[in-house]
């Protein structure tokens, strides 16, 4: 009688009312969730200074790929639409290219496609880009926080690693996974000389450049708020080289989007610090090790895999709604009382 499963139609259950409701998962402030990231593995080939101290490895388990296969379409029956895979650094792990094949099948309360994309740090991107494209992967997110090389390495702390990301991103671009974006978290005094230098970097590869603000995410203790390079900052000191104006933007989209002054070449800012979007938040987290995160920020997450193994996928299904349904209103960067998230951002998955 439930076809919660199949993703098509859900039964109201609890009230018993004759009703059926083609509804997507909301939370608590009426925010709908539709997007959904899970990491696939919580190894990581870089130790990006604003990410790992460079002495811890991969922390949390990674769990057979089968089972984050029906995570995610029980979800989907619950009305997620995309689905970003993550890390750790997700192309670190086998079987990747069949599991976005296996979500390529899937489909959305609407009927539609998933729309199916990846953050990578590019490494591994090279030969992979063409196979993801045909297993069905829409778009791909390459973190890249320098385009000067020797910058790149000092960063990454891997010292053949901006050839291959270079190599990942053209690889990206000739196979259509179409738009390509670089994300890069600005640190001041360590990469905020490379702003013009993206600019440049996204109007000469055509490709879309996204300057993420430098969220207390780490392992380590690196994050102050000087430290944080702002939007407004970004869009004055782009300015220096060309002014940007900005576009319409998605009312879920993080990003506040804006073109050259001449037309060419797409810069993003995601402004988590200075400008919070949470009241548009539409995401949910899976960890490798198969737990739920409701916010980068949350200070717990949820066993949906303890969930899975004892229940079926009705009973997996009402546990989401419940978790859903504790989705904290905010995050408190900044404020007194901050407390840091029990995970950071390498072990939780972008
Ligand atoms: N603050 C902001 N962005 C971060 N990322 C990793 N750590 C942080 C942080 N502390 C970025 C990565 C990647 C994306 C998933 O998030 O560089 O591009």
């Amino acid at each position: 009688m439930f076809c919660r499963a199949i993703g098509i139609l859900r039964f109201a259950q609890d009230d018993k009312l004759p009703a059926v409701s083609l509804m997507p998962l909301i939370d608590k402030y009426s925010r709908p969730i539709t997007d959904l990231r899970v990491s696939i593995t919580d190894r990581c080939n870089y130790k990006c200074v604003y990410c790992r101290t460079g002495n811890e490895g991969a922390q949390y388990a990674d769990l057979p790929m089968a089972d984050y296969l029906r995570m995610v379409r029980v979800m989907v029956g619950l009305g997620i639409e995309k689905v970003r895979l993550t890390g750790g650094e997700p192309l670190l792990r086998k079987g990747v290219v069949e599991f976005v094949r296996e979500l390529a099948a899937l489909r959305t309360l609407r009927g539609e496609k998933l729309d199916i994309a990846l953050t990578t740090n590019g490494h591994l991107l090279a030969d992979m880009a063409q196979p993801l494209k045909d297993a069905g992967l829409t778009r791909v997110t390459v973190s890249m926080d320098a385009v000067d090389p020797e910058k790149f390495a000092r960063i990454t702390r891997v010292h053949n690693g901006y050839e291959n990301v270079r190599a990942g991103i053209a690889a990206a671009r000739k196979a259509g996974l179409d738009p390509v974006k670089v994300n890069c978290v600005l640190m001041r005094g360590f990469n905020d000389d490379q702003i013009v230098e993206f600019g440049k970097f996204a109007r000469e590869e055509d490709v879309v450049v996204r300057f993420i603000e430098f969220m207390p995410l780490e392992e380590d203790r690196v994050w102050s708020p000087q430290i944080v390079v702002t939007l407004e900052e970004i869009l004055i000191r782009m300015a220096e080289f060309m002014p940007l104006t900005e576009i319409h933007h998605a009312r879920s989209e993080t990003a506040r989007r804006y073109v050259f002054e001449d037309g060419r070449g797409e810069i993003g800012i995601i402004a988590p610090v200075s400008q919070p979007f949470c009241g548009q938040c539409s995401r949910i987290r899976i960890t490798s090790d198969g737990k739920i995160r409701t916010c980068l920020f949350s200070q717990m997450d949820h066993d949906l895999y303890g969930v899975m193994q004892r229940g079926n996928d009705d009973v997996v299904a009402k546990f989401i709604e419940g978790v859903v349904n504790k989705k904290e209103a905010r995050h408190h960067i900044g404020e007194p009382g901050f407390q840091k998230p029990s995970r950071s951002m390498v072990h939780i998955g972008g």
